[in-house]
């Protein structure tokens, strides 16, 4: 395996810690080059975490994979607005959320490579799970979180004993903050500022296609902050591609967020390449509070490259449908998923997604916090 700049495609190694790339900033993918038949599906790991699809994972000592058995999320069906609608139910991972497989791959990763202590900015979710990871991998933890999160929030990053630093309004604040304070010692787990929470979030990718009959649904709808969740379901399809386990088209992947903090829609519809900081941002959903994402750019390519498309709801929709997504799924679904949800509609609405699709609504967390 090998980390390459998705910017400028300069490489460097993966077996020291790297933040993002030295000449132009941007993140790192982590590439492994399979071909056709180099692995079989009989070849998964029989465990009852993510840690089933090593093989697609960097590698890791046994010692040093943490698990607290995330991931394996049940994928559940149902006929909505004449469609068949596959939703993801990622609140079944320890805290409650998608970022749990992320922590896990960034914490493994870090333990084989000797870091102590992480720190991040987060708008929730992501502190909680980093939070609970490093505890787990007996890791010190520092978090920097918007003055605007919920208590729920802060009670549980504490009780886990890691460290909680209020500033700002936004996680862009909160990460300037923490950018102020940061020196080498710390291992910095920011979305996308290394290359393994991608990574940790593409087996929620491979394990739809598993979920499916080695297949893909024909749309991904998925509710972008900072963008990691919608690259590794992407990344994941190429790879399973590029294995040749999966030989349908790969799916059109759709970016839905509110008309509160939009850059990617924004950035979509107007044909840029990369996003613009989003002045003001104020939405609800907290995990979609990402005015100017580093993955901005990457994501705009997946929207592209998939033939998918980006749209904005309307931020006062949310808990209308946030309730209705509860009552079709029985998933105690956050407002976030609630965005996706709602993107989903609007796309069935102006017939984007046809009759005879199938699309997958990613329920990346819960409302237990909120
Ligand atoms: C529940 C939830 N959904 C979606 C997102 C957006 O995540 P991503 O970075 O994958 O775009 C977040 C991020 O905080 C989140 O907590
Ligand atoms: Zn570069």
């Amino acid at each position: 395996m090998t980390l390459t700049c998705v910017g400028c495609g300069a490489t460097c190694s993966p077996h020291q810690i790297q933040t993002v790339c030295r000449q132009c900033g941007q993140p790192l993918r982590a590439d492994y080059f399979f071909t056709p038949g180099q692995y079989e599906p009989d070849q998964l790991e029989n465990l009852p975490s993510l840690w089933r699809y090593s093989l697609f994972l960097p590698s890791i000592n046994e010692g040093h994979r943490i698990s607290l058995g995330e991931g394996r999320t049940p994928l559940i069906e149902r006929e909505y607005l004449g469609r068949r609608i596959y939703l993801k139910d990622e609140t079944n991972n320890p805290t409650g959320s998608f970022k749990d497989r992320g922590m896990c791959l960034a914490l493994s990763v870090g333990l084989e490579l000797g870091i102590q202590q992480i720190v991040l900015p987060s708008a929730g979710n992501a502190a909680v799970s980093a939070a609970t990871y490093a505890l787990a991998g007996g890791v010190v933890c520092r978090v920097y979180l918007p003055t605007t999160i919920p208590e729920a929030f802060i009670q549980e990053i504490k009780d886990t004993g890691a460290e909680v630093i209020l500033a700002g309004k936004t996680i862009a604040e909160a990460g300037a903050a923490m950018s102020r304070d940061l020196d080498d010692r710390w291992f910095n787990v920011s979305t996308l500022k290394e290359p393994y929470r991608v990574e940790g979030k593409k087996t929620m990718g491979l394990e739809i296609a598993e979920q499916l009959g080695w297949n893909f649904p024909d749309v991904v709808v998925y509710p972008a902050g900072g963008g990691t969740g919608l690259i590794g379901i992407w990344k994941a399809c190429q790879e399973l591609r590029s294995m040749d386990w999966v030989r349908k088209t790969l799916p059109r992947m759709v970016a839905v967020q509110t008309e509160g903090c939009a850059p990617v829609v924004k950035a979509f519809l107007s044909g840029e390449d990369t996003t613009a900081p989003w002045p003001q941002p104020q939405t609800s959903a907290l995990g979609l509070n990402v005015p100017s994402p580093l993955g901005g750019a990457w994501m705009l390519s997946v929207l592209r490259t998939s033939k998918g498309t980006a749209l904005a709801i309307a931020e006062k929709d949310i808990p209308a449908v946030q309730q209705r997504l509860v009552d079709i799924s029985g998933i105690p679904a956050g407002p976030e998923a609630a965005v996706a949800w709602r993107g989903l509609e609007h796309l069935v609405d102006e017939n984007w997604i046809k009759e005879d699709e199938t699309a997958l609504v990613v329920i990346t967390g819960d409302n237990r916090r909120y």
